[in-house]
């Protein structure tokens, strides 16, 4: 066991673990942020993704080692204080069906629209690309994403 410090939606939060510990792990069970999701564990579906400055990261690959020192936003912290314009346009567009890959859907967009703010339909089909939906959410996703983007739809 080892103690890291992590930074975690603005707040510090120190940690004893194995090094090897996924960052997921610690998120769930050592603080108890049980929003982000255990999927397949493998870095294969998404969604387990946080935002590590400010990237969206899969916490299941991720050992807390490599986190450490590094500012995380999981999806408790995303919004702040209401919900977040993508937020919004996810619940106008009524996304969700099972709901439970939608948190690592919701980080993955809300990581990609800050760096494109304007998206195409194709970059946004690429940047969406590797979080699954057993659902098959994904044309809900898109317009959700559109309508925050100030597309509308
Ligand atoms: S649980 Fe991390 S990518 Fe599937
Ligand atoms: S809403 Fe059920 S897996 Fe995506």
């Amino acid at each position: 066991m080892s103690e890291f410090a992590l930074k975690i939606n603005g707040s510090d939060h120190k940690v004893d673990v194995a090094p090897d510990t996924p960052l997921l792990w610690v998120l769930r069970d050592t603080l108890q942020m049980t929003g982000t999701k255990f999927g397949c564990g493998a870095g294969l579906c998404g969604a387990c993704t946080v935002h590590v400055e400010g990237n969206a990261t899969r916490s299941c690959s991720m050992p807390v080692s490599q986190a450490s020192g590094k500012s995380i936003t999981t999806i408790e912290g995303l919004s702040g204080n209401g919900l977040t314009a993508l937020q919004q346009a996810w619940i106008a567009e009524e996304v969700p069906q099972c709901g439970y890959c939608q948190v690592g859907q919701i980080m993955t967009a809300a990581a990609f629209l800050a760096k494109t703010p304007h998206p195409t339909d194709d970059q946004i089909t690429q940047a969406m690309a590797g979080n699954i939906c057993r659902c098959g959410t994904y044309d809900r996703i898109r317009k959700a994403i559109h309508r925050a983007a100030g597309g509308g739809q």
